[in-house]
């Protein structure tokens, strides 16, 4: 039986009302000129068919919007990682819709979120970023952020299509991928995308087979002319480097602008027949589809609704932070902590007050308040009675490692205040433009200013520690350092990279080292030259001298032992997990291992949170009684892990991506193209918990795992004894909750089949469904399994194909516990109607005529 590509896809190109008359009212040159971006982040516009410009913003975590300014600040929503554990597409809806209202309050149409690639490899330094290493988890919380972010008349992009799954060389790596790898594993979640209606898709930068996907024939096929998908197909910043095969294939619009190959031959090559004129009008049209969407179209720019109240949205990211946190053991049962019981809490670690809250790269956002983790454990105590104690120490000396200068440790030299000064001068030193900024990483000043040859930052910073400093200057170009009038740091370095990460937002840092003496206040001056192509980015930044470690080790020992609980919180930095390159290790950096080995040996209450976009390795894990994985939480960190902790809350995640002990166990680890360029995804069909399950090797935690407050007894699945090839149906499972307290619990429904003729994962998830109940009570999640579930991609066909025949399906709590299973017969629908009657295709059936279909207990 076989179920064609096109089955349960949307209808291809909708005409919406006149596009093609207003197609018709354009010239050539116009309809070209659109294809282009104006600027960085806006698409031209057009009067003559009463075309606004479109502005684009990054997207995920937050609305970043035209500008890259910290004053400009952003809702910063917990990272996509989390937002996929929470295995909530409702919640994840209703984050959609704040994106949405973000993104309007910043004039912002086009929403460059979400990220729909995988978790390949754990090294992925995007990994944060993107969902799952589960297409089917990837695709249904994509399709509700997508659902959530339109809802609000904000257009959604799916990115990076497809198989941008790693940074390293993320410009031209050529991704070597089978056929049917590509389409049930890494196009699968962007199908989800379409068929949730997105308004929008960006290209990636990488290359399939050898082919940018820019210019690739996939843009085509699948993606409008086998899905239907029917807006514009965006490009990456940058990634339309050539004329004739990006113009010719299905890609719409080139951004950013106003430069580029498009804009520079796009017009001639079509008035010299290279390009036929039809092709052109294709874009124009999926372009003002999408413009007539988010309204820009004939219509004064719609007025910007009434803003969500601050302090019911703080509590939407507060309610996501625990929603989303996993809970990955809790031995004698720790948590949830009693406030009234403790006298004395240690908290441990320089992520509890430098929470990490957002991954780094294009990603990123300013966000007006930060609520810390010691913040949030101090909150939730001053209103217990009696009131215990909190003793921060930080466990480990400054990392060495220069941060930028901010609020609390720099100020203005020329207004005072907390912050520093910006200045642009002339070739001659003059000053043309002065602005006080909260940070010492200038993105880009706010003003571009005729005559511009330098850009500077001052700022005095009052020493608390004295010895040798590390200064830094992050940038391209010319640079010095003055420090007190003394040169520190003077050089010219050209571009090794043309990754805009690298170049534009997050250029190298160049240190030198410089003695200061504690309370006696300098003066700090970093220049940059403005040369063109050298990025717009320049930083100051500095570290303290490094510290007595082993006295900061001591101190968080003894606060341990004399505290009832011990709070460690541990976590990557800013250098290891960001866009623009993939992570050397998992290893936490800066000695944290030793430091959670140290701590929970001085207290046996010891409670670890993991504040890390993606998976670290934890060789100490089975020796801390309680595992708190809280991501990288979003502003409200500090409020969401206390509720957690303190159970106002129930942790709500479950692993979207297993988590191994070591790296060394990790069986798809590799993010580097060979000396050809190749990134071989050698393991086909087997990534995530596919590949572990066939390692035979066992992760620290599997895919799906992740504990509530109580606890569940998975009593019975039921399923249909037959049902047709291609069709969805329902699978029932009941449970009890066996435990405490009130509880939520995320059941998941894999399918397996033996002796299948074609290549097949050991299991693989079809659906899952959440369920609520008291202590005691039942509930019964029903679970759709979509007809996909058992087809696999024939290469030979170029279509879905369903093999007939038994097929077993397993349900519980995460890939690797699965106590219940039930077998179903999939069959043609003659054949499933002579086995179980046609009547009970689709319908729940315990039993089986022939006895052979009741339950299986593993
Ligand atoms: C990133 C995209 C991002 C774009 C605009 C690119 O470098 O890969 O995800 O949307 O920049 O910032």
């Amino acid at each position: 039986m076989t179920d064609d590509e096109e089955s349960g896809a949307r209808p291809g190109t909708r005409p919406l009302d006149g596009i093609d008359a207003l197609l018709g009212g354009l010239d050539l040159s116009r309809k070209v000129r659109l294809l282009t971006g104006a600027s960085t982040w806006r698409t031209n516009r057009e009067p003559a068919v009463g075309l606004r410009s479109l502005t684009l913003s990054d997207g995920p975590a937050g609305v970043r919007g035209e500008t890259w300014d910290e004053r400009e600040t952003s809702l910063v929503l917990p990272s996509p990682t989390a937002l996929a554990a929470s295995w909530d597409e409702g919640l994840v809806a209703e984050l959609g819709a704040l994106l949405a209202a973000e993104a309007r309050r910043k004039g912002v149409d086009v929403l460059l979120a979400p990220t729909l690639n995988l978790h390949r490899s754990p090294l992925g330094g995007r990994h944060f970023e993107c969902f799952s290493e589960d297409p089917v988890l990837t695709g249904r919380t994509g399709a509700a952020l997508i659902r959530g972010i339109q809802s609000g008349g904000v257009a959604a992009t799916a990115k990076h299509f497809v198989a941008n799954d790693a940074e390293t060389d993320r410009l031209t790596a050529d991704v070597r991928v089978d056929e049917r790898t590509l389409h049930e594993v890494y196009l699968a979640p962007f199908e989800a995308a379409v068929e949730a209606g997105v308004w929008a898709v960006m290209s990636a930068y990488n290359k399939v087979d050898g082919v940018t996907l820019s210019a690739s024939p996939l843009l085509d096929r699948p993606l409008k002319n086998g899905w239907g998908f029917d807006g514009p197909v965006v490009s990456d910043w940058g990634a339309v480097r050539s004329l004739l095969e990006t113009a010719g294939a299905a890609q719409d619009l080139a951004m950013p602008g106003p430069d580029g190959p498009w804009a520079a031959g796009l017009l001639t090559a079509v008035e010299r027949g290279l390009i036929p004129v039809g092709v052109i009008d294709e874009k124009v049209r999926r372009l003002l589809r999408l413009a007539q969407r988010v309204g820009a179209l004939g219509e004064p720019r719609p007025a910007r609704r009434p803003a969500i109240p601050l302090a019911e949205q703080r509590r939407l990211l507060r309610r996501a932070v625990a929603a989303g946190s996993v809970l990955l053991r809790n031995d004698t049962d720790l948590l949830p902590l009693r406030p009234a019981r403790l006298r004395a809490v240690a908290v441990i670690g320089p992520r509890a007050t430098a929470v990490r809250v957002q991954g780094g790269g294009s990603a990123e956002v300013f966000p007006e308040s930060v609520v810390t983790p010691l913040q949030g454990i101090e909150e939730a105590l001053r209103r217990a009675e009696p009131r215990a104690t909190v003793t921060y120490r930080p466990g480990l000396p400054p990392s060495g490692l220069p941060r930028p200068l901010d609020r609390s440790w720099a100020r203005n030299p020329r207004t005072g205040e907390p912050g520093v000064l910006v200045r642009l001068l002339d070739g001659s030193g003059a000053e043309l433009h002065a602005e006080h900024r909260l940070s010492g990483r200038i993105v880009e000043p706010s003003v571009t200013v005729e005559g511009a040859a330098t850009v500077e930052i001052r700022a005095r910073v009052l020493p608390r520690a004295g010895g040798t400093w590390t200064w830094a200057v992050g940038g391209w170009g010319p640079i010095s350092l003055t420090v007190d009038g003394t040169a520190a740091l003077s050089g010219t370095f050209a571009l090794d990279s043309d990754d805009p990460t690298r170049v534009h937002v997050a250029p190298p840092l160049r240190c030198a080292s410089v003695e200061l003496t504690a309370g006696v206040e300098v003066e700090v001056v970093a220049r940059r030259g403005l040369t063109a192509d050298s990025g717009v980015a320049t930083v100051l930044a500095a570290a303290p001298p490094a510290g007595d470690a082993a006295a900061a080790l001591a101190e968080a020992v003894a606060a341990a032992r004399a505290a009832d609980v011990a709070v460690v919180v541990v976590g990557a930095t800013e250098e290891n997990e960001s866009e623009g390159h993939d992570r050397e290790t998992l290893a936490l950096p800066d000695g944290q291992d030793a430091l959670v080995r140290a701590v929970a040996r001085a207290n046996p209450r010891t409670v670890v949170i993991v504040n890390a976009g993606g998976p670290v390795a934890m060789p100490w894990h089975t020796g801390v009684p309680a595992l708190l994985l809280a991501w990288f939480p979003g502003q409200e960190a500090g409020h969401g892990i206390a509720d957690v902790l303190f159970g106002r809350a129930e942790p709500g995640g479950r692993l979207p991506t297993t988590w191994g002990t070591v790296q060394d166990d990790v069986p798809v680890l590799d993010t580097r193209p060979d000396r050809d360029g190749r990134l071989h995804y050698k393991e086909g069909l087997h990534i995530g918990y596919r590949a572990w399950l066939r390692s035979g090797t066992p992760p620290a935690y599997w895919f799906g795992h992740g504990l509530g407050y109580t606890r569940w007894e998975y009593e019975e699945l039921t399923a249909p004894a037959a049902v047709r090839a291609g069709e969805p149906f329902d699978v029932r499972v009941r449970l009890r909750n066996s435990g405490p307290r009130r509880g939520r619990e995320v059941v998941q429904l894999y399918l397996a089949r033996t002796g299948s003729t074609v290549e097949r994962p050991v299991r693989k998830l079809v659906g899952y469904a959440a369920v609520e109940a008291d202590p005691g009570g039942t509930a019964v999640a029903v679970v759709r399994v979509p007809g996909r579930a058992a087809a696999h991609w024939s290469v030979q066909q170029r279509r879905w194909e369903t093999e007939s025949g038994e097929y077993l399906l397993l349900a519980g709590r995460s890939a690797g516990d699965l106590p219940l299973g039930v077998t179903t017969t999939v069959g043609r629908p003659a054949d499933a109607a002579r086995h179980g009657g046609a009547e009970a295709l689709g319908v729940p059936n315990l039993q089986e005529d022939d006895g052979e279909r009741s339950p299986v207990v593993l």
